[in-house]
């Protein structure tokens, strides 16, 4: 560091110079990405609340406020009202709270989870740091969780279950209301990874489209994590939380000695109250209407380039649910579409299983965006 300060123009000059390095979800370039431009109103809650700071809540009574309402909100829409839970950084962390959650209230020695094979990496990240053993079980043809497969992966050791509400590859739902029926046999907590179909589920059963239950409506489900920060067009990092009860909180809760409360359950400690106003005033701004016709609208593209992706001599390597589209070509190896494709200036992903071009239909992305990409995967074969 230089003993000298520099002059803000100067600073900011130099940052902008970074900044246009990164690409940007304006330009329609992004294809690979879960998260989004995040929306004017959310972005200015964000920024008034920017000093705001939830590990330390007696000094920010009203974020607190607003953090109870949004999680009462976001409990309204997935199904239940009177819910506990908190605003964090993102589906990583409220995974690990969740299986945390589920460890220390079955309070078992060298406990074990049941995941899905689709299941994001936050749970390896989880069983590591919490010392269980993670069991994968397998999918369906339709890449969703095998319901008997997860039944004989259950043990006297299984601390959780974890379905998943849109997965992160290919946007499953899996079979909550299957996997709720044997984790109420074994005794065993659910938890529902609705990171990325969270906010996009419930609008888009409001639109007519026929997705089966995934929330605190089916009776087994003991957590759900939702993110804000992906199809909540919120700013990141804004992730949720949600418990059935307190208890999975209480469960968690540390004393804080010297803080303005006495304890704490989330993983963090001084903890952004921006993310938290961020999520209050999109909710309350854009409402179910404003919701169901951003999550339609990212529907619709879908289907455009499903369709448009076959029409150009390509295969889908599965029939869209959420706003995901994963292909491949019989003709040329995914890694050629991948590098001309990149060449091009699309910024794309590659999904593990299986194996295929994975696009994600964000609010970001316009119908010329697609069909410009459309134009240039056609000249690939
Ligand atoms: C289903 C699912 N769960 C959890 C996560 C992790 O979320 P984050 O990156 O916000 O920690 C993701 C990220 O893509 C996801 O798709």
């Amino acid at each position: 560091m230089q003993d000298k300060g520099i002059l803000p123009e100067e600073v900011i000059q130099t940052l902008w110079d970074y900044k246009k390095k990164d690409s940007t979800y304006q330009s329609g370039r992004i294809l690979g990405s879960m998260c989004t431009a995040p929306h004017a109103v959310g972005l200015e809650a964000y920024c008034l609340f920017i000093e705001s700071n939830l590990g330390d809540p007696g000094l920010f009574s009203g974020t607190q406020e607003l953090e109870n309402e949004t999680i009462t909100l976001l409990g309204e829409l997935l199904g239940k009202k009177d819910i506990y839970g908190h605003i964090i950084t993102g589906g990583t962390e409220a995974n690990l709270m969740a299986i945390r959650a589920a460890r220390n209230l079955q309070g078992i020695k060298d406990g074990e989870i049941i995941v899905p094979k689709s299941a994001h990496f936050s749970f390896e990240k989880a069983a590591e740091i919490l010392c269980l053993n993670m069991k994968e079980a397998a999918l369906d043809d339709n890449y969703k969780v095998d319901i008997v497969s997860v039944e004989n992966l259950i043990t006297d050791k299984t601390v959780a279950v974890v379905g998943i509400a849109g997965t992160t590859e290919l946007g499953k739902i899996d079979p909550i209301p299957g996997l709720s029926d044997i984790c109420i046999d074994n005794n065993v907590h659910l938890h529902v990874d609705a990171a990325f179909g969270g906010f996009s589920i419930p609008f888009l059963q409001d639109a007519g489209y026929d997705f089966p239950e995934f929330d605190f409506k089916i009776p087994g489900v003991s957590s759900i994590t939702i993110d804000p920060h992906k199809m909540g067009l919120a700013p990141i990092p804004t992730g949720g939380i949600l418990f059935r009860e307190e208890k999975y909180l209480e469960s968690m809760s540390i004393e804080t000695p010297y803080l303005t409360e006495d304890s704490q359950s989330t993983v963090v400690g001084t903890r952004t109250g921006a993310s938290t106003a961020a999520t209050w005033a999109l909710l309350k701004h854009l409402g179910r209407d404003g919701y169901r016709e951003i999550a339609k609208g990212c529907m619709e593209l879908t289907d455009f380039l499903a369709k448009g992706i076959i029409k150009s001599g390509f295969e889908l390597v599965t029939e869209p649910e959420l706003n995901i589209v994963a292909f491949k070509s019989s003709q040329i190896s995914l890694e050629e579409i991948f590098t001309a494709m990149t060449e091009k200036g699309w910024l794309m992903s590659i999904s593990a299983h299986p194996r295929a071009i994975r696009i994600i239909l964000m609010p970001h992305l316009k119908k010329e965006h697609i069909e410009a990409f459309l134009a240039d995967l056609k000249s690939l074969i």
